[in-house]
């Protein structure tokens, strides 16, 4: 950490990016008018008054415009990145240099991970939000001092609402959480456009290969599973989906793709990428029967979906060929190539989802941290997902940002709706 910049306030790889950052935001604050509106109501309003927000997520462009409508909102808050190689260098120096609170830089260890988190803690925190639940869980076991001071906390992903509902069942959760991730403005477009997207991006960042006619393996044809094949089909890829839940499989059947045990597929593949939130999808015997020069990658929120002690136990000798991009050479002389340490890929090796999408996912954040300021004291501990009518307003005004209007149900068509004798 001795090459590191640190202030009172914030750790961070080189304070001199700030110039470059504030570029970034520009360009992301631009496109993220849902959340514009938001904070401009806040500003008057001050939802957040007299609230401490410790955040867990990755440093991003789209991140430092929530990080700025939190603040404007009324609150304090400090930062740390939810993902070692996730954080964007320029953007935590800016945040820095506007004076927030940040502890994050790419490309750090394991340990240095938690004392970013323990550092956003200092700050006594009255709300916390996850990317993952890596705070929130350090706040339920070594750092449950904590906890007392909590009102609640917010969840921006699959995977880390799944830890949250089972600290819940398990009767561990100490104050309310609002699930953000399933939030239907949030889980069918982020995870699916978002991910599509930026996971290509981070792909073809990584290897510049040609999609085309490639054979694509994607593990999981859920939100992200499905957005991931969707963009590689639509770059010319013969995609092939593993998984084990039937319906998604049908699913991933009615749409045209080939769907088959990953045993199969390991042998078929050009390029796989898991997008599970589960463990061990790709292990030692899939690597035994890969191809030469099969890339293997995974935009799931851990870096469990790969086994790479697997893979580096077999391999004779390792090189990284690029940034993102390690060749593990087999002893039977095949070549097996590993994108970003097998963490999630978009993030890693490219700039995460783009701003637009960030936008809706970022005001569900936004709109949860306010309830919960306002009502955490009466809530449960609980699960809570956002409300119907916070998904509806938020679609209304993305809709409205975009440009497009809807038709509005006529109140003939609303007596027609609930008269059940009318029939042929
Ligand atoms: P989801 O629940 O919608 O889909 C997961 C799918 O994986 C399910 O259909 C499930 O049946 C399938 N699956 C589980 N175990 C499997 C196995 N052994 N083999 C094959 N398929 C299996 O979840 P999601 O919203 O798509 O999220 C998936 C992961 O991506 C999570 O870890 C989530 O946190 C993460 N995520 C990443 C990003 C990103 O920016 N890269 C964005 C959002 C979510
Ligand atoms: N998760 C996926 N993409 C992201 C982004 N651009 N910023 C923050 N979190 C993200």
């Amino acid at each position: 950490m001795d090459d590191l910049d640190k202030g009172q306030n914030h750790t961070v790889r080189d304070i001199g990016l700030a110039d470059k950052g504030a570029l970034l935001v520009d360009w992301a604050r631009a496109r993220m008018p849902v959340l514009a509106k938001l904070k401009e109501e806040a500003e008057r309003t001050k939802p957040l008054a007299g609230m401490r927000v410790a955040g867990c997520l990755h440093v991003t462009k789209e991140t430092a415009v929530l990080i700025e409508a939190i603040r404007a909102a009324g609150a304090e808050l400090s930062w740390s990145g939810c993902n070692p190689l996730s954080t964007q260098d320029e953007v935590a120096a800016w945040l820095a240099s506007e004076g927030y609170s940040v502890h994050a830089w790419h490309g750090q260890s394991t340990e240095d991970f938690y004392w970013c988190i323990d550092k956003t803690l200092e700050f006594k925190p009255t709300l916390t939000l996850d990317d993952g639940a890596d705070l929130i869980v350090r706040v339920h076991g070594e750092k449950s001092e904590y906890a007392a001071g909590v009102i609640g906390g917010t969840e921006e992903t699959t995977t880390g609402v799944h830890r949250l509902r089972a600290m819940a069942a398990a009767g561990d959760l100490r104050y309310p959480v609002i699930a953000v991730n399933d939030a239907v403005t949030k889980w069918d477009f982020d995870n699916v456009y978002g991910t599509g997207q930026s996971t290509l991006d981070g792909i073809m960042r990584a290897t510049s290969v040609l999609l085309s006619g490639k054979t694509f393996v994607v593990a999981g044809f859920g939100h992200c599973g499905s957005g991931v094949a969707m963009r590689a089909r639509g770059m010319g890829a013969n995609v092939i989906i593993t998984e084990v839940d039937p319906l998604p499989a049908l699913r991933a059947v009615m749409e045209g793709y080939r769907v088959m045990p990953m045993d199969e597929a390991a042998k078929l593949g050009d390029i796989f990428c898991t997008a599970t939130g589960m463990e061990d999808i790709i292990v030692g015997r899939h690597f035994e029967s890969m191809k030469d020069g099969a890339i293997v990658c995974n935009t799931g929120h851990y870096d469990c979906e790969i086994n790479i002690t697997d893979l580096e136990a077999q391999a004779t000798s390792v090189r990284t060929i690029r940034q993102d991009n390690e060749e593990f050479l087999m002893p039977d002389g095949r070549r097996i190539f590993l994108l970003a340490r097998g963490r999630l890929v978009n993030l890693a090796a490219a700039e995460g989802h783009p701003s637009e999408v960030m936008d809706m996912s970022f005001a569900n954040q936004f709109l949860s941290l306010c309830r919960l300021a306002a009502e955490g004291d009466s809530m449960g501990k609980q699960v809570y997902d956002i409300t119907t009518e916070q998904d509806q307003a938020l679609a209304t005004t993305k809709l409205d940002t975009l440009g497009f209007s809807i038709d509005s149900l006529t109140d003939e068509q609303i007596a027609y709706q609930d008269d059940y004798t009318v029939g042929t």
